[in-house]
């Protein structure tokens, strides 16, 4: 039996910082209310213009190959999970791949909002353990900011732009890797957090234009009820059926949306704020890319064996968790 393994880390988030001080120049908020609303003290911002989701994507894979010594030759297959794609086609991971120069990949965007980075892992490691793949790129990505209306103080605080990527490949040793999953999606989300302009349905007109239709709608609070509890239930699920507890357990990953959103889970689930990974305050959401960014900024307190589940929350909604033994 093949295991699927994550081999390497590589990341990429733009040099500019946005803090909260700049943002209520921008609009009428104030850094107490982002702390303790949000727990986003400030993020980082791709500002040169011309520049997409697929530059932050490349970095990151570029990191990641450097990290690893993988032959770029070697690559069987680009996964590129984001909800900010550079254009509407050709698909983000096709850019990449061609920026990377690799000769013997395919590649494919995967649109699962926020669940993107894990639910792709999920599918990466099937391909693996089929053992007609050996190595393949899975990066989270995304520019919100190209999204988000910095007139709207109700979002332009939560979000932020970055990438990270994480190298898939198998091996015969036992227990490690790729454990278990559990992924939903209800589309019951539609109405409560969408871009609605862009796509098929309302393609680009003055009239979206004119009504912002572009950016980035959330009725904050059925979200945030939502998220809370289908992540901590979802982990309870993976925890009961793996056999892991507040002991055995050495990290939760979750998605990072809101510092509260994180706290209610661990308190659900009776987990230490140790034991959770957050880097919200200074990254922000950056929605595909939160759950790997944060692991490319911990993999020194990652040794072998360790129990993490990772659990993510979306537009869809879409939501999920999986174990993986470091
Ligand atoms: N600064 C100051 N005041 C603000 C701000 C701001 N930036 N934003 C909103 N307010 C005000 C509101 O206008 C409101 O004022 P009012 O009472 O006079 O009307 C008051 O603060 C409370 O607003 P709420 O929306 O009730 O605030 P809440 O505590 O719910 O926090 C938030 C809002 C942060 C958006 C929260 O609901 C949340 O985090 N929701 C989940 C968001 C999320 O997870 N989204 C992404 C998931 S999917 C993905 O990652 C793409």
């Amino acid at each position: 039996k093949i295991n699927a393994i994550i081999t390497g880390i590589g990341g990429y988030v733009p040099d500019y910082v946005l803090d909260n001080e700049e943002l209520s120049r921008m609009v009428d908020t104030n850094d107490e209310w982002i702390m303790t609303r949000v727990g986003i003290r400030e993020r980082r911002i791709l500002t040169e213009e011309g520049l997409g989701t697929s530059y932050m994507a490349r970095k990151a894979a570029k990191q990641l190959l450097a990290r690893t010594g993988a032959d770029p030759d070697s690559i069987d297959a680009v996964i590129v999970s984001t909800s900010t794609a550079d254009y509407q086609f050709p698909s983000t991971a096709s850019v990449v791949l061609g920026k990377l120069g690799l000769k013997n990949a395919f590649a494919f965007d995967f649109w699962a909002a926020c669940c993107g980075f894990l639910y792709s892992l999920d599918v990466a490691a099937g391909m693996i353990q089929s053992g007609r793949y050996k190595k393949i790129i899975v990066i989270g990505a995304d520019k919100m900011s190209s999204v988000v209306d910095y007139k709207d103080r109700s979002t332009c605080a939560l979000f932020g732009d970055g990438a990270a990527a994480v190298l898939v490949e198998g091996t015969t040793e036992e227990n490690i890797g790729v454990m278990d999953s559990y992924f939903r999606a209800d589309g019951k989300g539609l109405p409560f957090l969408h871009v609605k302009a862009g796509g098929s349905v309302c393609t680009p007109s003055h009239f979206t234009v004119d009504h912002r239709l572009h950016y980035l709608y959330q009725e904050g609070r059925t979200v945030f009820r939502y998220a809370v509890t289908s992540m901590s239930d979802d982990c309870a699920l993976i925890a009961e059926r793996n056999n892991l507890d507040k002991d055995n357990i050495r990290f939760v990953v979750p998605h990072q949306a809101n510092i509260r959103i994180i706290e209610a889970v661990a308190k659900r689930l009776d987990l230490p704020m140790d034991k959770v990974m957050v880097n919200i305050e200074h990254f922000g959401n950056t929605s595909a890319a939160t759950i790997p960014l944060a692991l490319w900024e911990n993999e020194h307190l990652l040794k072998k064996g360790d129990n993490l589940i990772m659990t993510a929350f979306g537009a869809g909604f879409v939501h999920g968790a999986s174990y993986y033994k470091w």
